[in-house]
Parts: C-alpha cells; sequence; structure tokens
C-alpha cells in the first residue's frame, strides 16, 4: 500500500450511502462524510488532511479548509455548478460520474413521449367517468423526427432508445461528424428540422456555450406537435422564451426535469401550465450502484497516488 489512508471527504446530502459504497470499493482510503450543512461537523484537521472531495453542490468556505484537496469526484454528470466556483483553484482535477444516467433518461423522456402517444392521461379520465372512448387512437411515433441536443454517452442513448420506438432520431452536436448510427447536424440545421420534428430532447451540459442557447430564435422554427423535453440543465432554456412559444404553438408541450432554480420556487407559473408536466430532476438517480463503476479508476488512482484520469476541460464545461 503506497499511502495508506490517503483521506476522501465526502459531503453530500446523501453521504451515508456514499461512505460505505465508496469505502468497499477502495477499501484503502480513509472515507468520512457529512451533510452538506454540516461539513463543519467533521474533525478540522482531518479534513486539513484530506486530499480527495467527493460532493455535489460545494459548501462556500469548504474548499479553503482543505489546503491539501488535490482531486474532486462530482457525484453526477454536470459538473457546472463546480467548474463555476471560484472558491476551487483552477489546477484542481475534477471528474464527473454519469454512470446509467443515459438509461435512465431515455426511460424518462420515452415515458412521456409514450405517455402523449398513447394517451394516457385522457384513458385515465375516461375510465374515471365509466366512458369506453373508442376514438382514443394511439398515435403512431412510427418515422417521426426526434432531435437529440448533445450526443454524448447520455444522449445517445436516448437517441438509441427513441429509434426503438420507431423515430427517426437526429443528434445535434458541436462539430459536424459523420457517425456510423445516427444523422449527426450542428444547431445550424435545427432551423431545418424544427417545423417537422416531433420532439425535441434537451441533453447537454450547461457552458458557456449552451446556456440559454435554446431561445425565442430557435423555438420560433418549432411546431405545434413538437414535444421538448429537458433532462440537460434549466439555464440551458429561456423559460420566458419556452411560454411564449407554447402560447404561440410553436412548443405544443414541455416535459421539464430541470430548473434554472431548484426546488422549483412555489410560486412558479410552470406548476400549473396545462402544457407543462413538471418533475423534480429525477430523470437520472445519481447512485453509488449506477455511479461507482464511473469513479471505480480513479478512486485506485487517488488511493495509489497515480494522477487523476478523465478530468473535465474547465474551458469547456465538461
Ligand atoms: C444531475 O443533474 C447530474 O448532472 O448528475
Amino acid at each position: 500500500m503506497d499511502h495508506p489512508g490517503r483521506s476522501l471527504a465526502v459531503i453530500h446530502h446523501r453521504f451515508s450511502d456514499w461512505v460505505p459504497a465508496l469505502q468497499e470499493a477502495e477499501p484503502r482510503l480513509d472515507i468520512r462524510g457529512a451533510h452538506p450543512r454540516e461539513w463543519e461537523s467533521l474533525d478540522p484537521d482531518w479534513l486539513a488532511g484530506a486530499e480527495g472531495l467527493f460532493c455535489w453542490r460545494l459548501p462556500d468556505g469548504l474548499v479553503a479548509r482543505m489546503p491539501n484537496l488535490v482531486w474532486v469526484q462530482n457525484s453526477g454528470a454536470g459538473v457546472d455548478h463546480l467548474v463555476a466556483n471560484p472558491e476551487l483553484p483552477g489546477d484542481i482535477p475534477i471528474t464527473r460520474a454519469d454512470g446509467r444516467f443515459g438509461f435512465w433518461m431515455a426511460r424518462y423522456v420515452c415515458g412521456h413521449l409514450l405517455s402523449e402517444a398513447l394517451l394516457l392521461d385522457e384513458c385515465a379520465l375516461a375510465q374515471s367517468r365509466s366512458t369506453w372512448n373508442a376514438k382514443l387512437i394511439p398515435e403512431d411515433l412510427g418515422g417521426k423526427i426526434a432531435l437529440v441536443l448533445g450526443f454524448g454517452r447520455i444522449g445517445r442513448q436516448i437517441g438509441r432508445a427513441l429509434r426503438e420506438l420507431g423515430m427517426d432520431v437526429r443528434g445535434v452536436v458541436r462539430s459536424a461528424r459523420e457517425d456510423e448510427e445516427f444523422k449527426l447536424g450542428t444547431s445550424a440545421e435545427l432551423p431545418q428540422w424544427l417545423p417537422a420534428a416531433r420532439c425535441l430532447v434537451l441533453a447537454v451540459p450547461s457552458t458557456a456555450e449552451t446556456r440559454g442557447s435554446v431561445d425565442s430564435g430557435l423555438l420560433r422554427f418549432g411546431n405545434s406537435h413538437l414535444t421538448l423535453l429537458n433532462v440537460g440543465r434549466g439555464d440551458l432554456m429561456r423559460l420566458e422564451d419556452l411560454l411564449a412559444a407554447l402560447d404561440a404553438g410553436t412548443v405544443g408541450r414541455a416535459v421539464l426535469d430541470v430548473f434554472p432554480e431548484e426546488p422549483l420556487p412555489k410560486d412558479s407559473p410552470l406548476w400549473h401550465h396545462p402544457k407543462i408536466t413538471v418533475t423534480p430532476h429525477h430523470s437520472g438517480p445519481s447512485t453509488p450502484k449506477d455511479l461507482i463503476p464511473d469513479i471505480l479508476d480513479n478512486l485506485r488512482r487517488f488511493a495509489e497516488d497515480r494522477p487523476i484520469a478523465r478530468a473535465v476541460d474547465r474551458q469547456k464545461g465538461y
């Protein structure tokens, strides 16, 4: 053992799940955890010596109390909150984990789309009225265009699931490239693709380039059958532009799992909008079982004092 007891602080709202799971994955480390609201309950001397940090949102003041920090592992896919945090020195590698989010999000996207296509709400209503409504014919999604904005590991998995529904899937990527499996384009293609699209899935990270990019200039190319599903980040979209597009009929419905402010404030107009479905940022649950396979290699590297691999590119933001 090169560094017996190298220390990893777990500052996470579900630290009681994560600490034993990480400890089992890498028994050589000294792993201790606390809730983000109670991080100061950790022994300050131990924290000052800890070289690794596993976290979601960084509590203010924590990094200043970790002068030996050399690695930050995010407990999820999006690192926008860490990259933007001025307390985190630029030379400390940040790593992300998207585990099985692609599978979860694929189910989420298909579930919401199938619920529309199979008229599940209408069927439930008819049943509640003991009404046999033979006019409730499911929509055929076959051949309809599905656009997935962001086509990394997560977006591709969503694309594969939509393809299984028979949809004509197109991935929207930063720079044009050939792909063996899917038709890919850049955002420059969206004005041609959106008028006939049945769904637009936002699965990009929040970066300087993507924040606010789904705005009225883009949504005006949509159509009244377009369902927009956001599983990325709330700040990708300008909410006032979405509301205007729903009013104007260039978006038919929106399924939103992420919001600029979470939890969504009680007085938000989104809660009661007839064309919006709100879900509580649950499309990709971060469980140790799903994420540890992504983290394991770096846990071992950290335990053995080897360089951390696959750090995010802070300039790109992912
Ligand atoms: C969740 O939103 C994540 O980025 O992991």
